[in-house]
């Protein structure tokens, strides 16, 4: 089916996924809507939350998108029950992937850096004590790094001493897994492996969301039957030239503006 994955954020993180998208699903159509004048949402109320979701769902679909990628761990774990329920399309969310760090960690002891929406999910709790077993999950909010990531700041002075602040108890408690349970954060691994020891492992899932997407789209029937690259537009409702901070200059084909 030619038309196009819908993919929604509270801002530019989620472009850390429509890259993998990207990558794995080169001839599909992409629609990124970045809703960064209402960033972050990690701060907002589970109504918020919600409310935000839908009116971003609403005009993906609005735009004939065929599947939306909810790229946004606030979002997914505050909304994507609702977001199923309630519209006929298929969607892919992301939580903190804290299954695949509970099973390698050696110290048995796992952190998970995320916002403050995200972790007081009962989505996000029912899958911590999922996969808890014998595990010790050291909850961190990542306060204030969103909206600095969305300034352009991800090694600022600043950004180094709020993550500083945020690995210390992290460290003390021993852990050997860090989760990035935000899509704004892979923005930060260059950083985070300065200031992280060496042994200390980072999980980020933006490509099993991207493969997942992909397994979708072939269930359902719903993967394009071009063959040539497909198109990307994105959309956002603050500064383009933000947005275009994390694209590469040949990951856009065709950029967009747009306040929605
Ligand atoms: N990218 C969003 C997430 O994955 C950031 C949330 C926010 O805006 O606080 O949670």
């Amino acid at each position: 089916m030619n038309k196009p994955i819908g993919i929604f954020d509270s801002g530019v993180g989620g472009t850390s996924i429509w890259k993998e998208i990207r990558r794995i699903l080169p001839a599909e159509d992409t629609i990124y809507l970045a809703d960064s004048k209402n960033a972050p949402y990690g701060a907002k109320s589970q109504q918020e939350i919600l409310q935000l979701s839908i009116k971003n769902t609403e005009l993906l679909l609005h735009m004939g998108c065929k599947i939306i990628v909810v790229a946004c761990n606030t979002a997914t774990t505050n909304a994507i029950d609702y977001l199923r329920k309630t519209y006929s399309v298929p969607f892919i969310g992301i939580e903190p992937a804290i299954k695949p760090a509970a099973l390698q960690s050696k110290s048995k002891t796992v952190g998970v850096l995320a916002t403050r929406g995200t972790l007081s999910s009962s989505l996000f709790h029912s899958t911590a004590e999922n996969h808890a077993n014998g595990i010790e999950i050291v909850e961190q909010e990542g306060t204030g790094l969103v909206p600095l990531i969305e300034a352009g700041e991800v090694s600022s002075n600043d950004m180094k001493t709020l993550l500083q602040k945020y690995l210390k108890p992290m460290l003390a408690a021993g852990i050997d897994y860090l989760v990035l349970g935000c899509t704004h954060y892979p923005y930060l691994i260059p950083v985070l492996k300065e200031l992280l020891p060496a042994h200390v492992k980072i999980i980020d899932s933006g490509e099993a969301v991207a493969r997942q997407t992909k397994a979708v789209l072939e269930k359902e029937g719903l993967q394009t039957e071009s063959e040539v690259f497909g198109t990307s537009i994105f959309y956002s409702n603050s500064d383009l030239f933000v947005l275009n901070n994390f694209l590469e200059d040949d990951d856009a084909i065709d950029v967009q503006h747009k306040i929605f």
